[in-house]
């Protein structure tokens, strides 16, 4: 006979590191129901390690949107197909005949704004027979790994950041099989970002470029700034700072753009891959 204890012991919480730097698996949880002390164990896992992964989910549309309203606003993203009736829920798509994906290169989430997304929640509708798993780099770990001197010349520094070589009519998703999907054209982006940012919750200090959007440092030409924001790239894509999330339908993900870098792998040509993800509203980075 299960007794109150077994089974408040069977519904208890239990969070995983996925790798040394970044990432905790949580399981044991309904994301549907969560008390207010297991919303705030998941949101400081999610703070001190970048991306917390859940699986075995059953959100429907309705109940992603209100989870992601937990976290404060929500940004609906301008290039994404939207999700039918819901346009907080931006479509993650690649068909069987596509051969593009969204997201396949490291990046972070809307550096190209003045005031970033803090985060997403990513949820596996549909997903491919094997691959298109999701890589997470842990960039304060990247920080903590350089030297002193260079991480000095780094804190003197500001980066400019935007999308526009990525969404705009001639730019990089319109020359490939994803561009009549995307909206946004138009759009015009530039921000400008402390090099070295201090995560507005936890104090860590984090490096904050990324290739996906990162010109250039401020001041400097994008010929100048290539040679030094290579080498920090180069640091940032090495393993040991990574972890993988692999996906099944239903899985939940949810990551800090402040402190992450993702990369979408595509590795499933021939096979759909389905995923809603809700942005969430960040703050000034200093
Ligand atoms: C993204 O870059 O937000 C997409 C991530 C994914 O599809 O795994």
């Amino acid at each position: 006979m299960q007794t109150m204890a077994t089974a408040a012991i069977e519904h208890a919480m239990t969070l995983t590191p996925m790798s040394e730097h970044i990432g905790t698996r949580i399981e044991g949880v309904d994301l549907r129901h969560l008390d207010d002390g297991d919303f705030a164990a998941i949101r400081q896992a999610v703070f001190e390690r970048g991306v917390v992964y859940v699986p075995g989910q059953q959100l429907t549309e309705e109940e992603h949107i209100a989870f992601a309203r937990c976290w404060g606003g929500i940004d609906v993203n301008a290039y994404f197909p939207a999700n039918g009736g819901y346009p907080e829920i931006a479509e993650v798509r690649k068909s069987e005949n596509q051969k593009t994906n969204i997201g396949g290169g490291w990046h972070t989430d809307h550096s190209y704004d003045q005031v970033p997304a803090m985060g997403s929640i990513l949820i596996a509708r549909e997903t491919p027979p094997a691959g298109g798993d999701t890589l997470f780099a842990s960039m304060g770990a990247v920080f903590d790994s350089l030297s002193d001197g260079l991480k000095n010349t780094l804190r003197g520094l500001r980066a400019v950041h935007s999308a526009d070589h990525i969404y705009k009519a001639d730019g990089l998703y319109a020359q490939t099989d994803q561009g009549a999907d995307l909206k946004g054209h138009d759009i015009r982006t530039l921000a400008n970002h402390p090099v070295v940012i201090r995560h507005p919750k936890t104090g860590r200090e984090i490096l904050y470029v990324n290739p996906g959007f990162t010109l250039n440092f401020e001041g400097w030409t994008r010929e100048e700034s290539l040679p030094l924001l290579k080498h920090l790239y180069g640091v940032a894509e090495r393993e040991e700072f990574h972890c993988r999330v692999q996906w099944q339908p239903g899985s939940v993900a949810i990551w800090d753009n402040r402190s992450t870098w993702h990369y979408a792998m595509n590795d499933y040509h021939g096979h759909r891959r389905l995923m809603h993800r809700i942005t969430l509203s960040g703050e000034a980075l200093e």
